[in-house]
């Protein structure tokens, strides 16, 4: 939701901002731009629509010097117009900032500042928060890095909502300032250059030392050094430098056409990488250390609650199968929008999971701090190392999955499934799970990477079925029991990218009511391997066939029970039912990705998304 990257150094800002704008798109892409110092003079240049746009207009007017930020944007205040993107001066045009977040309280002080004289330019919440700190300096005399700091200060104590920023003021050339609360921020730190960005994505290219900047704190940032500061006025605690675990290659595209293909084959490896060095053969269990609890602790757990948005709900939904199989706990699953409203009764001993890849999302953070406000235990299960939800939580587990650049997720829904596997492994052999079982379980667990090669392999014949079917106006999606969930994210992958209306229900409720929806043009996807209720999912599709529907099937490689029934046929490898959804969404994955970009959609970039969705 809305990149952002600065830097100070003593190299041309322009390439640099503009390299870290492109990896940064997939976080909104409805407009860019970027100012640079030269001279005293602030360079600003903006367009409408994609990065290339940019690019393009800065070939024609380019840009020079070592001190710059840039932004792209997704619209949340203000329609896309080159006057609402980024970067935003003040009245006297004398800074430039750029913001991701949102600001509650604008219109209010945007009255204030109309009243004091203010003209303003854009309908945006940043334009306020510029002119608010542009008035702060013209208060204070002449500027001088502190004074700077001290007036984006003062001005950031006056807003409500949130933020990441970066400003820079033309009088002071090799000065940059970026703060946050809310919206993620880091500090890349090089060798004689700085960077700031909103995702380690923007800057791994340059540097892998990074500090993750912390709510309400605020740096003052030069090419040779930085200093953090608190915005609330408590001394801060010591400085952590991380190293990034990936390096610019992992954030490449490589031979694929898009960063859903790759990701979507990157998952053997992503899955590997989610397991490695947590099955405990001796103890016929995982291993979980950063969930921070004793085993006594973990045993006292009486109700699990799982919650995220979008896709990592979907996840949430299979672990609620999951851990009710193997650790047999009561568990629920809310929407994190949801859970952050509801005055959901709960017992003490409830262990709360917010599930994120960006660990970033407004929603599912809110929940987080709610559930955790009440005294619950809360951890989180994420992809992002150092993001807010990993650094706020009790403890958790991380996906290890590597980037996740493409906007529909595909490799962290698997590695969330499988992250709540191992969790339920682990609570379950605490209660009611044996030795063997146990031993059972790890070892279809380490199966699972070759049998997802199996299923990419069939990637040809799903790219023909989604060929045939890619102007169907409606697709319906229906699953049971762990397979439900993944109806939904069929249906959820197949929306997002090809805009193609469709929706997700438990198959048994067929007949009550979306039947009426059947006819031969409106394809029904089936996701029915063979397991407890396969009986139940074959009488689903007779009654599809039977009102001349077209069905299309995911079942288990071996099964020619629905031969000459349904119209077309995925196979998955045999698994047991609580991993089987690893495995049954990957071919609805393909299927929606060969159907987006056969009817021409920018599969990368679908339409009014964003990934990493960090405004309520
Ligand atoms: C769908 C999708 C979204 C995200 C949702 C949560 O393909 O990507 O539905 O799953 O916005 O994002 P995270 O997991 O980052 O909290």
């Amino acid at each position: 939701m809305c990149g952002i990257i600065g830097y100070v150094g003593k190299n041309e800002a322009a390439p640099i901002l503009l390299e870290g704008l492109r990896r940064l798109e997939y976080r909104g892409y409805d407009s860019a731009g970027l100012a640079v110092l030269d001279g005293g003079i602030i360079q600003r240049r903006r367009r409408v629509g994609r990065i290339e746009n940019l690019y393009e207009l800065l070939s024609v007017e380019p840009v020079h010097g070592s001190t710059g930020i840039s932004h792209t944007r997704w619209a949340t205040h203000g329609a896309v117009t080159e006057e609402n993107a980024h970067p935003h001066l003040d009245a006297s045009e004398s800074l430039a900032l750029v913001h991701n977040g949102v600001l509650e309280n604008y219109r209010e002080l945007r009255t204030e500042l109309s009243r004091a004289g203010i003209n303003f330019r854009s309908q945006t919440d940043t334009e306020v928060l510029a002119c608010l700190i542009g008035l702060e300096i013209q208060k204070n005399g002449p500027i001088t890095p502190e004074s700077f700091r001290l007036a984006v200060e003062r001005s950031l104590r006056r807003v409500k909502g949130t933020f990441g920023i970066a400003v820079i003021h033309c009088k002071l050339p090799g000065f940059l300032i970026g703060a946050r609360r809310g919206s993620p921020l880091v500090l890349g730190i090089g060798s004689g250059e700085h960077f700031l960005a909103s995702d380690v994505t923007a800057i791994v290219g340059h540097t892998r030392e990074v500090v993750y900047f912390k709510d309400n704190e605020i740096a003052e940032i030069t090419a040779e050094g930085f200093e953090i500061f608190s915005l609330t006025g408590s001394t801060g605690g010591s400085v952590e430098i991380h190293s990034v675990d990936f390096d610019a290659e992992a954030v490449e595209l490589g031979p694929y056409p898009h960063f859903m293909l790759k990701e979507i084959y990157e998952q053997p490896t992503s899955l590997r990488e989610t397991m490695r060095g947590r099955l405990s053969h001796e103890e016929a269990s995982a291993k979980l250390g950063g969930l921070n609890m004793s085993n006594a602790e973990l045993r006292a757990i009486e109700r699990i609650v799982l919650c995220g948005c979008g896709t990592a709900f979907h996840a949430a939904l299979v672990g609620e199968y999951i851990l009710e199989t193997l650790a047999q706990i009561p568990t629920e699953c809310e929407y994190a929008s949801e859970l952050r409203y509801r005055n959901l009764p709960l017992p003490k001993d409830t262990l709360v999971f917010a599930i994120s890849q960006s660990g970033e999302t407004a929603d599912t953070l809110a929940a987080l701090r709610e559930c955790k406000r009440k005294g619950h235990r809360a951890l989180g299960i994420c992809n992002n190392v150092g993001s807010t939800i990993a650094r706020e939580s009790d403890g958790g587990v991380y996906m290890h999955a590597g980037p996740e650049i493409g906007v529909a997720a595909t490799k962290s829904f698997t590695s969330q499934i499988l992250v709540l596997s191992l969790i339920a492994l682990l609570m379950g052999r605490m209660r009611n799970l044996s030795h063997s079982q146990g031993l059972e379980i790890l070892s279809e667990i380490e199966a699972l990477p070759e049998k997802v090669e199996l299923v990419l392999e069939n990637s040809d014949y799903i790219s023909a079925v989604a060929k045939k079917f890619a102007r169907a106006p409606y697709f319906l999606f229906f699953g049971r029991q762990f397979n439900y969930p993944i109806a939904l994210e069929g249906a959820l992958k197949l929306k997002e990218i090809s805009y193609i209306p469709a929706s997700g229900h438990p198959s048994a409720e067929l007949k009550h009511g979306i039947i009426a929806l059947i006819k031969e043009n409106i394809p029904s996807v089936i996701i029915a391997p063979e397991d407890s209720v396969f009986e139940k999912n074959l009488n689903t599709i007779e009654e599809i066939k039977a009102r001349n529907g077209t069905v299309i099937a995911v079942t288990t490689e071996g099964c020619d029970r629905l031969n000459g029934i349904a119209d077309e046929i995925f196979f998955v490898p045999p698994a047991p039912e609580y991993l089987m959804p690893i495995l049954t969404v990957i071919p609805l994955q393909l299927f929606a990705y060969h159907i987006a970009v056969e009817i021409g959609c920018d599969v990368d970039k679908p339409r009014n998304l964003a990934k990493s969705v960090t405004v309520e």
